[in-house]
């Protein structure tokens, strides 16, 4: 794994930024995983204004975003597809056919989670998984006690889950208590994962994640068996890890053909 702790999300949005400007610019066909929530709302900014003013082309990518609400129609104002579609798609040169949300609404959630597993094989597997995580250590929303091979399918969000998410529902009572999100394993199988996290409220976890034993219980510390996982930190969200020192001396240290 490498960590990167960056003195502020701004910069740590930059650096992911810089990640997936290079796969796009090096591979035009790319696909990229996207995620939602607060923390990658900089480093979409990041993206689009690399588009806008340095031609980043996102004409021939794919994308594939990690979860969506059950019962959510894709127009409510809480979707991941209208989070998508206003933070980021539709202010970048991505075509519309290549972009890929799961279906909140689908009547069949078994077979059309079949089929978003081999909608990513068949556009030949994600490049760039943008993860954030949550306080109990989810990615995607796959809650403690996830199976570390999970595919995608259904999960129960956890109470603690649904209280962070009360204020974009106007209230607990509207938060869905069903989603929809790609595995551990779906995850796993990316070819590189970028997990963004930010501020005091994400130590724990980020600690637990990195240095803890991995486990169903904490299941972004399955990125421990990842190939090629980057974790990008504030000093905040990098505040319980043991070997801070030792990650910013590594990534200080970088031989320029390595950087972004
Ligand atoms: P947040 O959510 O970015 O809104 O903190 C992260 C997550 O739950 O994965």
């Amino acid at each position: 794994m490498e960590i990167i702790i960056q003195p502020d999300a701004g910069q740590a949005s930059l650096t992911a930024a810089r990640i997936v400007a290079k796969t796009v610019r090096e591979k035009p066909h790319a696909v990229i995983g996207f995620a939602t929530g607060r923390t990658p709302l900089k480093l979409y900014e990041q993206l689009v204004s690399m588009h806008l003013e340095d031609g980043l082309d996102f004409s021939g990518v794919t994308s594939f975003n990690l979860d969506e609400y059950v019962g959510i129609e894709p127009t409510h104002p809480a979707s991941f597809h209208s989070y998508m579609w206003h933070n980021l798609f539709s202010r970048i040169n991505i075509p519309k056919e290549r972009i890929h949300i799961i279906d909140g609404m689908t009547p069949d959630i078994p077979a059309y989670c079949r089929h978003y597993e081999a909608a990513i094989k068949t556009a030949g597997g994600i490049d760039v998984q943008i993860l954030g995580i949550g306080k109990n250590g989810h990615i995607g929303f796959n809650e403690p006690s996830s199976s570390l091979s999970s595919r995608t399918r259904i999960k129960t969000l956890t109470e603690a889950t649904r209280l962070d998410l009360a204020e974009e529902f106007g209230g607990l009572d509207r938060v869905p208590h069903h989603v929809i999100t790609m595995g551990l394993g779906t995850i796993m199988e990316s070819r590189a994962c970028v997990l963004l996290a930010f501020g005091a409220s994400k130590a724990r976890a980020v600690a637990r994640a990195v240095e803890g034993p991995v486990t169903a219980m904490m299941p972004a510390s399955v990125l421990q068996m990842h190939p090629r996982a980057v974790f990008v930190l504030d000093r905040e969200a990098a505040g319980e890890l043991e070997l801070a020192d030792y990650y910013s001396w590594v990534y200080e240290h970088k031989p320029d053909w390595q950087k972004y």
